[in-house]
């Protein structure tokens, strides 16, 4: 799985470390725990795996994250097996105050969705940088079934968004990614809804019907609760 360029440093590396670092507080004991995926992510299971037998198990939102649990040596559970899940952690592209986020630069989008949608709370780790007043900055990801490229770009188009191929990229799920350009997203929800809708998506990256419940912010002196 590819990342979106984005660029990274060692002061922004500490910000995502320190918001991992402070969602082991919200792990109840013994759980099963939805783990979702990219370079904070990567903090989170590296904490983690500090801490042996603190969660039972885990569901994860990528075959990449499943590799990195594994490697901690966690279990990792199918969620068809669970009645549900107590918490979901995972990492964002742009969140706002509103706790609306855009997720989906590491590919990830619909199973990290539905994991979260699985959770009865959802824990979004990030740096301050990414923290904005309005979403869609960052070019929104959204999957769509293969055959459907085009005519799914085509509808984004008629929307007034400018759609790019991510190319070489195929999902855990088989299919496409369009990163959607120039949108300056006021209404998440209504945008969700929209998009949604088109014929051939699978998934928009927005996460505004179901957003975080809380989202931990690293800063360069600690980690802002919201
Ligand atoms: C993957 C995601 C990630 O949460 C998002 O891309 C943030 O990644 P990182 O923690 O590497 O900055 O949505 O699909």
């Amino acid at each position: 799985m590819t990342q979106t360029p984005r660029s990274g440093s060692n002061d922004s590396d500490a910000k995502k470390r320190r918001s991992a670092v402070a969602a082991l507080d919200y792990i109840e004991p013994g759980s099963v725990l939805g783990v979702g995926t990219g370079s904070t992510v990567g903090h989170f299971i590296e904490a983690l795996a500090t801490r042996p037998g603190l969660i039972r198990a885990a569901v994860s939102s990528s075959e990449a994250t499943t590799g990195l649990l594994r490697a901690a040596g966690i279990e990792v559970l199918d969620l068809n097996e669970l009645t549900g899940l107590e918490l979901y952690v995972d990492g964002a592209d742009e969140a706002t105050r509103a706790r609306h986020l855009i997720k989906g630069g590491g590919g990830a989008l619909t199973r990290e969705k539905i994991v979260a949608a699985a959770a009865e709370r959802f824990v979004c780790i990030l740096d301050e940088n990414k923290l904005v007043g309005t979403l869609g900055a960052f070019p929104l990801p959204v999957e769509v079934i293969p055959m459907a490229r085009a005519l799914v770009a085509r509808a984004i188009e008629a929307r007034g968004g400018r759609p790019v191929w991510r190319r070489g990229l195929v999902t855990d799920n088989g299919n496409h990614i369009l990163d959607v350009h120039g949108l300056s997203i006021v209404d998440p929800c209504a945008l969700e809804r929209e998009l949604g809708a088109i014929t051939g998506v699978v998934t928009v990256g927005l996460f505004a019907a179901r957003p975080a419940d809380v989202l931990l912010v690293g800063t360069a002196t600690g980690v802002e609760r919201i």
